[in-house]
C-alpha cells in the first residue's frame, strides 16, 4: 500500500481523472443527492454515537486468536468488561466476525473486519459485481421492492450469515443482552449494512439493533438505501477525501442510505451531520481530483485509526 501511495503522491493532479485501483468516480449529477445543510456536531454527539462502535471495529483487525483470549493489545484492552462468544470467517476468503457480549452497555457486539483500501476500491469498483437482486428468502419482507445489492459483498455476507444470526440469537438468550451493536470499517461497514438488517428480522422488536460504519462503501440502489432508511437505520462516518464513501458510483445506480456524520478537516473536531441520502455537502461532494487513501483508515475522531497496526498479534 505505501508503494501505491506514493505512486499516487507522483501523479500530477490531471491524471488523477483517470481510473485509479479500478476507481470509477461518478458524475456528480443525479437528481437523488440532496444539498441539506449540515449541522455541526458536538464531540458528545459524536462520542455517544461512534466511539464504542469505532473501538469494536478497530478489534476486529486483530488475529482471531487474540480477539478470542480478548488479549490483542492496545484494542482490547480500551473496552473493559467484554466477554467473547463467537467467530467466524478465516480472515483470508472470508473476512472474519466476532460476536462479544459489553456488559457495560448490556449489548451484544456482531463486529466485522475491513480489508485493505486497495481491496475495497477493486472490490467496489469491479465490474464483475455488479447489482444483483436481495436475496428475498432472506428478507422476505422485501418481496416486490425491487431491491439489488452490490454481488460481492451480498455474496461475502451470505458466507457467514447463518452461523453469524443463530450465534447473535444465542448470545441474548445466555447473557440477557437488550441491545444489539452491529458496527464495522470499510468493507466490515458494507457487511454491517446486510447483518443489521438480517439481526433486525430475526430478534424481538424489542431489542435494539444498531448499526454503526466507518468509511462505509455504497451498497445497493436507491430501494435499499430506502429499505435500511425506514427498516435499519445505519449511522456511518466518513474522513475528509476517503474515496471508499464514493464508490461505487452513483451513475451505476448505487445509493447511500441517510445517517451520514462527516469529518470535515484534519482537527478531528470539525464534524457534521448530513441529512439526507448522499449529501452533496459530505463524502458525496468530494472533489475527485483530491483523494486520500490514508483518510480511510484514519484518523478518525478521538484519533482513531483502523487497520491492524495497533494489535499485539
Ligand atoms: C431517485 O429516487 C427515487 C425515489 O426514491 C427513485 O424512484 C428513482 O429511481 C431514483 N433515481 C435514480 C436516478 O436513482
Ligand atoms: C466519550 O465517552 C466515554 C464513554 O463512552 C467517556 O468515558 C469519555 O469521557 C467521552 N469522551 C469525550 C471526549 O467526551
Ligand atoms: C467492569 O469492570 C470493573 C473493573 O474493571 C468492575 O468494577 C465493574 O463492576 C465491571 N462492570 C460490570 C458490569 O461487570
Ligand atoms: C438466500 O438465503 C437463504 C436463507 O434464507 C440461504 O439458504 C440461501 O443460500 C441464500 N441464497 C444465496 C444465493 O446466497
Ligand atoms: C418492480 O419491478 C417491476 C418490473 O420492472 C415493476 O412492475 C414494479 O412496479 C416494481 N416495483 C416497485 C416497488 O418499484
Ligand atoms: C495520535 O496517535 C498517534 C499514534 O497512533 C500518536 O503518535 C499521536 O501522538 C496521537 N495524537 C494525539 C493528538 O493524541
Amino acid at each position: 500500500m505505501l508503494a501505491l501511495l506514493s505512486l499516487l503522491s507522483l501523479l500530477p493532479a490531471a491524471t488523477l481523472s483517470a481510473p485509479i485501483f479500478g476507481l470509477n468516480f461518478a458524475p456528480s449529477t443525479d437528481s437523488n443527492e440532496t444539498t441539506a445543510a449540515t449541522s455541526a456536531l458536538s464531540l458528545d454527539q459524536v462520542n455517544s454515537t461512534f466511539l464504542r462502535p469505532a473501538l469494536f471495529a478497530r478489534v476486529a483487525y486483530c488475529s482471531s486468536a487474540s480477539i478470542t483470549s480478548w488479549s490483542c493489545g492496545a484494542p482490547c484492552e480500551a473496552l473493559t468488561n467484554i466477554t467473547f462468544l463467537q467467530s467466524g470467517g478465516n480472515q483470508g476468503t472470508v473476512p472474519l466476525y466476532y460476536i462479544a457480549y459489553d456488559a457495560d452497555e448490556n449489548q451484544l457486539v456482531v463486529a466485522h473486519e475491513g480489508t485493505d483500501p486497495k481491496e475495497i476500491l477493486s472490490i467496489a469498483n469491479d465490474a464483475e459485481f455488479g447489482l444483483v437482486p436481495l436475496n428475498v428468502s432472506r428478507f422476505p419482507e422485501t418481496a416486490g421492492q425491487n431491491i439489488t445489492v452490490h454481488s460481492g459483498f451480498q455474496q461475502t455476507f451470505e458466507r457467514t450469515a447463518d452461523g453469524l444470526l443463530a450465534g447473535v440469537i444465542s448470545g441474548l438468550a445466555s447473557t440477557g443482552a437488550t441491545k444489539v451493536a452491529v458496527v464495522g470499517h470499510s468493507l466490515g461497514a458494507a457487511l454491517a449494512t446486510m447483518t443489521g438488517a438480517l439481526i433486525k428480522d430475526a430478534v424481538d422488536p424489542s431489542v435494539d439493533v444498531s448499526v454503526t460504519g466507518f468509511g462505509l462503501p455504497r451498497g445497493g440502489n436507491v430501494a435499499w438505501a430506502d429499505f435500511l432508511d425506514s427498516g435499519v437505520g445505519v449511522n456511518y462516518m466518513s474522513n475528509q477525501n476517503d474515496p471508499v464513501p464514493t464508490v461505487p458510483p452513483k451513475f451505476l445506480g448505487f445509493q447511500h442510505s441517510s445517517g451520514e456524520a462527516h469529518i470535515v478537516d484534519a482537527s478531528q473536531t470539525n464534524i457534521v451531520s448530513c441529512p439526507g441520502q448522499d449529501n452533496e455537502n459530505c463524502a458525496t461532494g468530494n472533489n475527485v481530483l483530491d483523494v486520500s487513501i490514508q483518510n480511510h483508515l484514519g484518523p478518525y475522531f478521538d484519533n482513531l485509526t483502523f487497520g491492524g497496526s495497533q494489535c499485539s498479534s
